[in-house]
Protein backbone atom coordinates (compact mmCIF):
# COMPACT_ATOMS: atom_id res chain seq x y z
CA UNK A 1 0.00 0.00 0.00
CA UNK A 2 1.35 3.48 -1.00
CA UNK A 3 2.15 6.00 1.90
CA UNK A 4 -0.39 8.65 0.92
CA UNK A 5 -3.11 5.28 0.73
CA UNK A 6 -1.83 4.39 4.09
CA UNK A 7 -2.36 8.31 5.71
CA UNK A 8 -5.94 8.28 4.38
CA UNK A 9 -6.48 4.97 5.79
CA UNK A 10 -5.19 6.25 9.39
CA UNK A 11 -7.01 9.59 9.30
CA UNK A 12 -10.45 7.13 8.84
CA UNK A 13 -9.59 5.41 11.45
CA UNK A 14 -8.93 7.64 13.77
CA UNK A 15 -12.57 9.47 12.81
CA UNK A 16 -14.46 5.79 13.29
CA UNK A 17 -14.15 2.08 13.63
CA UNK A 18 -13.96 0.31 10.81
CA UNK A 19 -16.66 -2.47 10.08
CA UNK A 20 -15.76 -3.58 7.21
CA UNK A 21 -13.42 -4.69 4.68
CA UNK A 22 -12.43 -5.25 1.05
CA UNK A 23 -9.95 -6.81 -0.88
CA UNK A 24 -8.44 -4.59 -3.40
CA UNK A 25 -5.58 -5.59 -5.65
CA UNK A 26 -5.26 -9.08 -3.36
CA UNK A 27 -4.94 -6.21 -0.17
CA UNK A 28 -7.17 -5.60 2.64
CA UNK A 29 -8.68 -2.47 2.67
CA UNK A 30 -10.58 -1.57 6.02
CA UNK A 31 -11.11 -4.14 8.73
CA UNK A 32 -14.25 -5.98 9.88
CA UNK A 33 -16.25 -8.23 8.15
CA UNK A 34 -15.52 -8.64 4.44
CA UNK A 35 -19.22 -8.89 2.58
CA UNK A 36 -17.90 -11.11 -0.07
CA UNK A 37 -18.80 -13.64 2.61
CA UNK A 38 -22.53 -11.95 3.24
CA UNK A 39 -25.50 -14.17 1.96
CA UNK A 40 -27.80 -11.66 1.55
CA UNK A 41 -26.92 -10.09 -1.79
CA UNK A 42 -26.91 -13.42 -2.85
CA UNK A 43 -30.07 -13.96 -2.09
CA UNK A 44 -31.26 -11.10 -3.08
CA UNK A 45 -30.79 -11.48 -6.49
CA UNK A 46 -32.00 -15.00 -6.80
CA UNK A 47 -35.31 -13.65 -5.72
CA UNK A 48 -35.82 -10.31 -7.87
CA UNK A 49 -35.58 -11.11 -11.08
CA UNK A 50 -32.51 -9.02 -13.16
CA UNK A 51 -32.75 -5.57 -11.11
CA UNK A 52 -31.25 -2.90 -12.84
CA UNK A 53 -31.74 0.10 -10.97
CA UNK A 54 -31.17 -0.67 -6.66
CA UNK A 55 -32.18 1.49 -3.47
CA UNK A 56 -30.44 0.35 -0.38
CA UNK A 57 -31.20 1.83 2.89
CA UNK A 58 -28.55 1.77 6.18
CA UNK A 59 -25.58 1.35 3.70
CA UNK A 60 -23.17 1.60 6.55
CA UNK A 61 -19.55 1.47 5.05
CA UNK A 62 -20.51 0.24 1.34
CA UNK A 63 -19.66 -3.49 2.08
CA UNK A 64 -23.38 -5.04 0.78
CA UNK A 65 -23.34 -1.88 -1.54
CA UNK A 66 -20.28 -3.11 -3.94
CA UNK A 67 -21.93 -6.82 -3.77
CA UNK A 68 -24.99 -5.20 -5.54
CA UNK A 69 -23.42 -2.76 -8.08
CA UNK A 70 -20.92 -5.30 -8.97
CA UNK A 71 -23.25 -7.58 -10.17
CA UNK A 72 -23.46 -7.92 -13.90
CA UNK A 73 -26.68 -5.80 -15.10
CA UNK A 74 -27.17 -3.83 -12.31
CA UNK A 75 -26.98 -0.25 -14.10
CA UNK A 76 -27.15 1.97 -10.60
CA UNK A 77 -27.32 1.42 -6.82
CA UNK A 78 -28.22 4.44 -4.42
CA UNK A 79 -27.19 3.74 -1.28
CA UNK A 80 -29.00 6.34 1.47
CA UNK A 81 -26.60 6.16 4.87
CA UNK A 82 -27.43 8.45 8.04
CA UNK A 83 -23.33 9.05 9.31
CA UNK A 84 -21.40 10.76 7.44
CA UNK A 85 -17.98 9.12 8.93
CA UNK A 86 -19.58 5.89 7.58
CA UNK A 87 -20.20 7.26 3.74
CA UNK A 88 -17.04 9.03 4.10
CA UNK A 89 -15.45 4.97 4.28
CA UNK A 90 -17.73 4.17 1.71
CA UNK A 91 -16.75 6.54 -0.78
CA UNK A 92 -13.02 6.22 0.01
CA UNK A 93 -13.01 2.51 -0.83
CA UNK A 94 -15.62 2.94 -4.19
CA UNK A 95 -12.81 5.36 -5.25
CA UNK A 96 -10.39 2.30 -4.93
CA UNK A 97 -12.61 0.21 -6.78
CA UNK A 98 -13.54 2.17 -9.25
CA UNK A 99 -16.89 1.68 -9.13
CA UNK A 100 -19.29 4.46 -10.91
CA UNK A 101 -22.40 3.10 -10.61
CA UNK A 102 -23.13 4.23 -7.03
CA UNK A 103 -24.19 7.11 -5.38
CA UNK A 104 -23.80 7.23 -1.46
CA UNK A 105 -26.59 9.99 -0.04
CA UNK A 106 -26.89 11.08 3.97
CA UNK A 107 -30.12 11.57 4.75
CA UNK A 108 -32.14 10.04 7.71
CA UNK A 109 -34.67 7.61 6.93
CA UNK A 110 -36.63 7.98 9.40
CA UNK A 111 -38.43 11.08 7.50
CA UNK A 112 -36.23 10.97 4.12
CA UNK A 113 -38.65 11.49 0.89
CA UNK A 114 -37.60 9.58 -1.68
CA UNK A 115 -40.10 10.79 -4.75
CA UNK A 116 -37.24 13.03 -6.19
CA UNK A 117 -34.84 9.30 -6.63
CA UNK A 118 -37.47 8.05 -9.30
CA UNK A 119 -38.10 4.24 -9.34
CA UNK A 120 -35.86 1.53 -8.59
CA UNK A 121 -36.49 -2.15 -9.74
CA UNK A 122 -35.86 -3.08 -6.10
CA UNK A 123 -35.27 -1.94 -2.34
CA UNK A 124 -32.58 -3.69 -0.57
CA UNK A 125 -33.04 -3.06 3.14
CA UNK A 126 -30.93 -4.93 5.77
CA UNK A 127 -30.01 -4.54 8.93
CA UNK A 128 -32.12 -1.12 9.31
CA UNK A 129 -35.74 -1.61 9.36
CA UNK A 130 -35.17 -2.68 13.22
CA UNK A 131 -33.16 0.75 13.94
CA UNK A 132 -36.21 3.13 13.44
CA UNK A 133 -38.82 4.22 16.16
CA UNK A 134 -41.86 3.78 13.45
CA UNK A 135 -40.92 1.59 10.93
CA UNK A 136 -44.57 1.85 9.51
CA UNK A 137 -43.70 5.05 7.88
CA UNK A 138 -40.54 4.07 5.91
CA UNK A 139 -42.65 1.34 4.27
CA UNK A 140 -45.33 3.62 3.54
CA UNK A 141 -42.77 5.97 1.52
CA UNK A 142 -41.58 3.13 -0.08
CA UNK A 143 -44.34 2.80 -1.76
CA UNK A 144 -43.44 5.85 -4.12
CA UNK A 145 -40.13 4.21 -4.63
CA UNK A 146 -40.46 0.22 -5.83
CA UNK A 147 -42.81 -2.57 -6.42
CA UNK A 148 -40.39 -4.77 -4.49
CA UNK A 149 -38.39 -4.70 -1.04
CA UNK A 150 -36.05 -6.97 0.06
CA UNK A 151 -36.47 -6.98 4.02
CA UNK A 152 -34.04 -8.66 6.20
CA UNK A 153 -34.72 -7.54 9.85
CA UNK A 154 -35.32 -8.19 13.43
CA UNK A 155 -38.58 -9.21 14.70
CA UNK A 156 -39.78 -8.85 18.90
CA UNK A 157 -40.71 -12.33 20.17
CA UNK A 158 -44.58 -12.28 20.76
CA UNK A 159 -43.83 -12.81 24.27
CA UNK A 160 -41.34 -9.57 24.72
CA UNK A 161 -44.32 -7.71 23.21
CA UNK A 162 -45.24 -4.67 25.74
CA UNK A 163 -46.49 -1.99 24.00
CA UNK A 164 -48.48 -1.02 21.04
CA UNK A 165 -47.65 1.18 18.02
CA UNK A 166 -49.59 2.56 15.96
CA UNK A 167 -51.82 -0.89 16.43
CA UNK A 168 -48.89 -2.87 16.10
CA UNK A 169 -47.54 -5.38 18.52
CA UNK A 170 -43.87 -5.42 19.71
CA UNK A 171 -41.66 -3.55 21.97
CA UNK A 172 -38.81 -0.64 22.08
CA UNK A 173 -35.34 -0.91 22.17
CA UNK A 174 -32.80 1.26 23.16
CA UNK A 175 -30.30 2.49 20.31
CA UNK A 176 -26.85 3.75 21.12
CA UNK A 177 -26.65 6.85 19.92
CA UNK A 178 -24.61 9.10 16.85
CA UNK A 179 -21.15 7.69 17.11
CA UNK A 180 -21.92 4.35 17.34
CA UNK A 181 -21.65 3.31 13.40
CA UNK A 182 -24.53 0.59 13.38
CA UNK A 183 -27.05 2.24 15.32
CA UNK A 184 -30.42 4.52 14.84
CA UNK A 185 -30.38 7.72 14.99
CA UNK A 186 -33.27 8.31 17.72
CA UNK A 187 -32.77 7.23 21.21
CA UNK A 188 -35.02 3.95 20.67
CA UNK A 189 -36.62 1.53 18.17
CA UNK A 190 -39.74 0.22 17.85
CA UNK A 191 -39.59 -3.85 16.99
CA UNK A 192 -42.48 -5.69 15.83
CA UNK A 193 -43.69 -8.88 16.30
CA UNK A 194 -43.16 -11.04 13.06
CA UNK A 195 -46.83 -11.05 12.95
CA UNK A 196 -47.25 -7.41 13.36
CA UNK A 197 -44.45 -6.74 10.76
CA UNK A 198 -46.63 -8.47 7.95
CA UNK A 199 -49.40 -6.76 8.72
CA UNK A 200 -47.11 -3.21 8.70
CA UNK A 201 -46.17 -4.14 5.25
CA UNK A 202 -50.06 -5.03 4.12
CA UNK A 203 -50.73 -1.69 5.42
CA UNK A 204 -47.86 0.04 3.54
CA UNK A 205 -49.31 -1.89 0.22
CA UNK A 206 -46.57 -5.27 0.01
CA UNK A 207 -47.73 -9.00 0.45
CA UNK A 208 -44.74 -10.75 2.19
CA UNK A 209 -43.42 -13.59 1.18
CA UNK A 210 -41.78 -15.06 4.62
CA UNK A 211 -38.37 -16.20 3.15
CA UNK A 212 -36.95 -17.17 6.48
CA UNK A 213 -37.12 -17.01 9.82
CA UNK A 214 -34.55 -17.63 12.77
CA UNK A 215 -37.44 -20.04 14.26
CA UNK A 216 -35.10 -23.39 14.59
CA UNK A 217 -35.10 -22.49 18.39
CA UNK A 218 -31.47 -20.37 19.15
CA UNK A 219 -34.01 -19.40 21.87
CA UNK A 220 -32.63 -16.23 22.00
CA UNK A 221 -33.39 -11.91 20.92
CA UNK A 222 -33.19 -10.91 18.92
CA UNK A 223 -34.67 -12.73 16.15
CA UNK A 224 -34.48 -12.15 12.54
CA UNK A 225 -36.30 -12.93 9.27
CA UNK A 226 -35.77 -12.06 5.23
CA UNK A 227 -38.84 -11.19 3.45
CA UNK A 228 -39.54 -10.87 0.11
CA UNK A 229 -42.19 -7.95 0.02
CA UNK A 230 -44.15 -6.69 -3.24
CA UNK A 231 -47.03 -4.75 -3.95
CA UNK A 232 -50.21 -6.22 -4.05
CA UNK A 233 -50.90 -5.23 -7.17
CA UNK A 234 -48.32 -6.90 -8.54
CA UNK A 235 -48.98 -10.32 -7.42
CA UNK A 236 -51.79 -12.65 -8.79
CA UNK A 237 -54.99 -13.59 -7.46
CA UNK A 238 -54.11 -17.31 -7.06
CA UNK A 239 -50.31 -16.39 -5.28
CA UNK A 240 -51.94 -13.60 -3.11
CA UNK A 241 -54.10 -16.47 -1.77
CA UNK A 242 -51.24 -19.04 -1.74
CA UNK A 243 -49.14 -16.20 0.34
CA UNK A 244 -52.17 -15.86 3.11
CA UNK A 245 -52.55 -19.59 3.83
CA UNK A 246 -48.49 -19.83 3.32
CA UNK A 247 -48.01 -17.02 6.05
CA UNK A 248 -50.81 -18.18 8.32
CA UNK A 249 -49.05 -21.32 8.66
CA UNK A 250 -45.59 -19.77 9.09
CA UNK A 251 -46.99 -17.89 11.69
CA UNK A 252 -48.49 -21.06 13.33
CA UNK A 253 -45.25 -22.86 13.15
CA UNK A 254 -42.92 -20.32 15.31
CA UNK A 255 -42.09 -21.70 18.97
CA UNK A 256 -45.39 -20.23 20.83
CA UNK A 257 -42.44 -18.04 22.72
CA UNK A 258 -41.94 -16.46 19.15
CA UNK A 259 -45.49 -15.87 17.84
CA UNK A 260 -47.99 -18.76 17.82
CA UNK A 261 -49.57 -20.63 20.62
CA UNK A 262 -49.80 -23.47 17.59
CA UNK A 263 -46.85 -25.10 16.27
CA UNK A 264 -45.79 -28.42 15.46
CA UNK A 265 -45.27 -31.30 12.85
CA UNK A 266 -48.92 -30.72 11.18
CA UNK A 267 -47.97 -26.81 10.62
CA UNK A 268 -44.32 -27.62 9.58
CA UNK A 269 -45.75 -29.88 6.78
CA UNK A 270 -48.63 -27.57 6.00
CA UNK A 271 -45.79 -24.69 5.75
CA UNK A 272 -43.33 -26.83 2.82
CA UNK A 273 -46.33 -28.09 0.97
CA UNK A 274 -47.56 -24.34 0.61
CA UNK A 275 -43.90 -23.43 -0.25
CA UNK A 276 -43.41 -25.53 -3.18
CA UNK A 277 -47.05 -24.43 -4.34
CA UNK A 278 -45.56 -21.20 -4.07
CA UNK A 279 -42.49 -21.46 -5.96
CA UNK A 280 -44.40 -22.85 -8.35
CA UNK A 281 -46.03 -19.14 -8.57
CA UNK A 282 -43.04 -17.46 -8.59
CA UNK A 283 -41.81 -19.34 -11.61
CA UNK A 284 -44.77 -17.46 -13.56
CA UNK A 285 -44.69 -14.22 -11.63
CA UNK A 286 -40.58 -14.32 -12.60
CA UNK A 287 -41.66 -14.37 -16.22
CA UNK A 288 -43.81 -11.65 -16.24
CA UNK A 289 -42.80 -9.43 -13.55
CA UNK A 290 -44.29 -6.70 -15.54
CA UNK A 291 -48.09 -7.57 -15.02
CA UNK A 292 -50.06 -5.48 -13.66
CA UNK A 293 -53.68 -5.51 -12.11
CA UNK A 294 -55.93 -2.79 -13.28
CA UNK A 295 -56.76 -0.13 -10.60
CA UNK A 296 -60.36 -1.39 -10.45
CA UNK A 297 -58.93 -4.84 -9.50
CA UNK A 298 -56.72 -3.59 -6.99
CA UNK A 299 -59.64 -1.69 -5.30
CA UNK A 300 -62.38 -5.11 -5.60
CA UNK A 301 -59.30 -7.37 -4.31
CA UNK A 302 -59.58 -8.75 -0.76
CA UNK A 303 -57.18 -7.13 1.33
CA UNK A 304 -54.49 -9.61 1.87
CA UNK A 305 -54.43 -9.26 5.53
CA UNK A 306 -51.59 -9.69 7.54
CA UNK A 307 -50.11 -12.17 5.80
CA UNK A 308 -47.16 -13.76 4.03
CA UNK A 309 -44.77 -16.73 3.69
CA UNK A 310 -41.79 -19.48 2.93
CA UNK A 311 -39.23 -21.75 4.00
CA UNK A 312 -38.23 -21.76 7.48
CA UNK A 313 -34.38 -21.98 8.12
CA UNK A 314 -32.00 -20.56 10.37
CA UNK A 315 -30.26 -17.96 8.35
CA UNK A 316 -29.14 -15.56 10.99
CA UNK A 317 -26.27 -18.08 11.96
CA UNK A 318 -24.97 -16.94 8.18
CA UNK A 319 -25.59 -13.46 8.51
CA UNK A 320 -23.18 -11.21 9.77
CA UNK A 321 -25.63 -9.84 12.65
CA UNK A 322 -24.44 -6.33 12.95
CA UNK A 323 -26.92 -5.62 15.93
CA UNK A 324 -24.80 -5.79 18.59
CA UNK A 325 -26.27 -7.41 22.61
CA UNK A 326 -28.70 -5.04 23.49
CA UNK A 327 -31.34 -4.86 25.91
CA UNK A 328 -35.28 -4.49 25.35
CA UNK A 329 -35.82 -0.74 26.35
CA UNK A 330 -38.22 -1.46 29.42
CA UNK A 331 -38.96 2.16 29.70
CA UNK A 332 -39.57 3.82 26.50
CA UNK A 333 -38.63 7.52 27.04
CA UNK A 334 -40.56 8.59 24.16
CA UNK A 335 -44.27 7.19 23.31
CA UNK A 336 -46.03 8.36 20.13
C1 LIG B 1 -26.86 -2.46 11.59
S1 LIG B 1 -26.20 -1.45 10.32
C2 LIG B 1 -26.54 -2.38 8.87
C3 LIG B 1 -25.55 -2.18 7.77
C4 LIG B 1 -25.82 -2.95 6.49
N1 LIG B 1 -27.09 -2.58 5.91
C5 LIG B 1 -25.79 -4.43 6.72
O1 LIG B 1 -26.77 -5.02 7.17
O2 LIG B 1 -24.76 -5.03 6.47
C6 LIG B 1 -27.39 -0.14 10.26
C7 LIG B 1 -26.98 0.99 9.35
O3 LIG B 1 -28.09 1.82 9.14
C8 LIG B 1 -27.74 3.16 9.42
N2 LIG B 1 -28.92 3.82 9.96
C9 LIG B 1 -29.59 3.53 11.10
N3 LIG B 1 -30.65 4.34 11.25
C10 LIG B 1 -30.65 5.17 10.18
C11 LIG B 1 -31.50 6.23 9.77
N4 LIG B 1 -32.55 6.63 10.49
N5 LIG B 1 -31.22 6.86 8.62
C12 LIG B 1 -30.15 6.49 7.86
N6 LIG B 1 -29.32 5.49 8.20
C13 LIG B 1 -29.56 4.84 9.35
C14 LIG B 1 -26.61 3.08 10.45
O4 LIG B 1 -25.83 4.25 10.45
C15 LIG B 1 -25.87 1.85 9.96
O5 LIG B 1 -24.94 2.15 9.00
Amino acid sequence: MDSQLQQEVARLSKRSEWLASFTIDGQTIGAGFNHDRDVRPGQFFSLVPKPRRILELGSCQGGGTFQLAQRPGVTEVVAIEGRDYNIEKARFAQRLLGLTNVTFIEANLETFDFKSLGRFDAVYCVGLLYHLPKPWELLTRLNDVSDVIYLNTHYCRASCASRKADAYEGANWYEMGFEDPLSGLSNWSFWPTLKSLTHMLADAGFLSEIIETDSNGLGQCPHGTTILARQTARVSDEERDCLWLETQAILAALPPDHGSKLRGRLATRLVQTLAELRRASRRIWARAPQRLATTEAMDAAPLPGPLVGTIVTNVEQKIPTMNRDRTPATAPTVVD
